[in-house]
């Protein structure tokens, strides 16, 4: 026994790692252990000896468990000791941390612009910036020699007279709209269109409007301009101020601007670089649909009526928080972004 039980202490003393000491635990304490034997044994034992051969037993067990126990605590303490060793972190080193990205503000911007529409019950709609020219102008009423057809505001497509244009404007929407959904019919469009400007402090030749079509019964003017003061409101503050000023637009009639009072001067002053010193800045189109644009879509005139508008987002990011150089808006420079914030 007492040989068994050297051996058995030796084993555990001499066990490395925990994986060791399972099998030192294995060979001197299981089923075919030299103790376990010689437990099975005490019963072959005269009834005198077994007593005592039992207490003997109960001590050497004890002493290889004591053993093992406290050589299972040391060996899981020094494996803990080198695990934390390696993973340790030095918290002075450098960092080379991504920095957080951030959406475009004029992404955000006609997200903003889509909610306050389809808070007053709108449908939000989209169209194509490869566009037909027939939706872009025909429909529109623009006449064949119009002007805003020519090379010099449109991008044309290859091949030459192949019907496509880039978008000029999200107009072409409205008829596609009254199309798809028939009257009565309340549709918001932002998204992209496409001019041949060059890239100055007020001109891109990508940049975003957003169309609003409302063709109903009995619809007029005063909508128009309700409609136009409740998105000036939700955008710049319930301090807005607007006007309505004559203007053409072949696809209504009457036409107007709306312009908001300058965001720089407030109309105070007649040097101001930013309006000009007129005191206004333009907004954006809108008007009464011409009644051309509801025949050419299928709408009875003399039935429903409708006004429409088109606004650009750049003004309306650059009035919101007073962005003076388009080129902010088109370059791709995060630190731009990421003034307005990461929103998702
Ligand atoms: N599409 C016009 C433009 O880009 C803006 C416009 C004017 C849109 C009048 C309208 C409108 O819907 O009724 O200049």
């Amino acid at each position: 026994m007492e040989a068994a039980v050297q051996q058995a202490l030796q084993a555990i003393s001499q066990a490395a790692n925990l994986d060791q000491l399972k099998e030192a635990r294995r060979l001197h304490t299981g089923e075919l252990s030299a103790i376990v034997a010689a437990n099975r044994a005490i019963k072959t034992l005269p009834g005198a000896d077994r007593a005592q051969a039992g207490k003997n037993m109960g001590a050497a067990k004890q002493r290889v468990f004591a053993a093992l126990d406290q050589r299972q605590a040391e060996l899981e303490a020094a494996q803990l000791a080198a695990q934390l060793e390696q993973e340790q972190v030095d918290v002075t080193l450098p960092t080379a941390r991504l920095t957080p990205g951030a959406r475009h503000p004029l992404e955000l911007m006609q997200e903003r612009i889509a909610d306050v529409f389809t808070a007053i019950g709108w449908t939000i709609a989209e169209g194509p910036e490869l566009e037909a020219e027939w939706f872009n102008f025909d429909a529109l009423n623009f006449g064949p020699d119009h002007p805003a057809r020519q090379m010099q505001d449109t991008f044309y497509v290859d091949p030459p007279g192949c019907g496509l244009v880039l978008r000029t404007h999200t107009s072409p929407v409205q008829a596609r709209a009254l199309l798809t959904y028939g009257v009565p019919c309340y549709v918001a469009v932002p998204g992209k269109t496409f001019r041949t400007d060059e890239l100055d402090a007020t001109h891109t030749p990508v940049f975003h409007q957003v169309e609003g079509l409302a063709v109903d019964r009995g619809l007029t003017m005063a909508h128009l301009r309700g409609t136009l003061d409740h998105l000036a409101q939700a955008m710049f503050g319930p301090e807005a101020i607007t006007r309505l000023r004559p203007s053409f637009f072949p696809f209504t009639e009457p036409s107007a601007e709306m312009d908001l009072r300058c965001f720089i001067c407030q109309g105070e002053d007649p040097a101001c670089r930013t309006c000009g010193g007129s005191g206004w800045i333009e907004w954006g189109g809108c008007g009464m649909v011409d009644p051309h644009v509801l025949i050419a879509c299928g709408v009875d005139p003399t039935e429903y009526q409708g006004f429409a508008f088109g606004m650009g987002i750049e003004r309306t990011l650059m009035f919101r928080s007073g962005v003076s150089d388009m080129h902010d808006m088109v370059e791709g420079d995060a630190r731009f972004s990421l003034t307005y914030g990461v929103e998702v």
